[in-house]
């Protein structure tokens, strides 16, 4: 899977929606996905990046993508049934679904750690993921098979001092795809998650700001075992926690 290299049609006629599209891996895992034929649907907080990635996708001749600007801390459970009832009516369905989009928050011993950013960090990072999955399962449910992976990190699997909300909210997530996984065992949907490993984004360096961010590996580096989980070549993988890098250097 980590040297995994994706025939040119991959995910030709696939629908896939990536969240935290504007920048960084999901970004990278968007263009690389609309790069193999899928039609993307990029949903991020800012209107602007999405149309940077849109504009991307389009100049390099690959499907047109939907945009769905929407703030995952503050949408509501409602917001999550009109997106699925506009996917429904534009696409009727939806092949992969990834959850990308995550927030840091700070690093703080719990003590200090502010109770505001700690709700806002588990509403990005664990129950958006939640809110979203089940307002799509129906649209899931119609492919012959789908794809549903979670973002996860080093500490969301083993927990670390100061990482306060982070962590627990990735551990949050690890807990959500087994049950999930569990529940949709023999069916169409596989369920995964994937920890990218350190990569090159905004959100290593706000972690990180010491490091010097060139040893790190671009985004554009890392995307063949996303586009192995999210296409046909990975079904068969279900109720896994995978990682996207060899073990080299510490993760977040
Ligand atoms: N980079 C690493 O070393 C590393 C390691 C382990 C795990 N991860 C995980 O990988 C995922 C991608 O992170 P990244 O490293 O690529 O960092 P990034 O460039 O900061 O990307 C985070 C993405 O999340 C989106 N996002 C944040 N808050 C949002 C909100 N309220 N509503 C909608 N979208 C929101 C951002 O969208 P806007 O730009 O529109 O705000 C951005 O596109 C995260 O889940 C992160 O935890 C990263």
């Amino acid at each position: 899977m980590l040297d995994y290299k994706p025939s040119a049609n991959l995910l030709r006629d696939r629908v896939i929606l990536v969240t935290g599209a504007g920048t960084g891996i999901g970004r990278a895992v968007a263009l690389a996905a609309a790069a193999h034929g899928a039609t993307l649907v990029l949903l991020g907080r800012s209107q602007a990046r999405l149309e940077q990635a849109y504009d991307a996708i389009e100049a390099a001749g690959h499907p047109r993508p939907a945009l769905v600007p929407l703030n995952l801390e503050t949408a509501t459970v409602k917001d999550y049934e009109e997106l699925a009832a506009t996917l429904d009516q534009e696409f009727g369905r939806l092949d992969g679904l990834l959850h990308n989009a995550g927030i840091l928050g700070r690093l703080a011993p719990i003590d200090h750690y502010d109770p505001e950013t700690w709700l806002k960090v588990c509403q990005v990072n664990l129950n958006a993921p939640f809110l979203l999955t089940r307002a799509c399962l129906p649209l899931l449910r119609r492919p012959e098979q789908a794809s549903v992976l979670f973002t996860s990190a080093e500490v969301g699997r083993q927990g670390r001092a100061y990482w306060g909300a982070y962590a627990a909210s990735l551990a949050g997530v690890e807990g959500l795809v087994e049950v999930l996984a569990d529940e949709l065992e023999n069916t169409a949907i596989r369920v995964n998650s994937i920890d990218p490993g350190p990569v090159r984004t905004g959100l290593r360096e706000e972690a990180y700001p010491a490091e010097d961010p060139t040893h790190l590996p671009l985004p554009e580096s890392i995307v063949g075992p996303y586009l192995y989980l999210l296409g046909p070549d990975g079904h068969g993988v279900h109720g896994q926690r995978l990682r996207a890098q060899r073990e080299t250097r510490t993760g977040g």
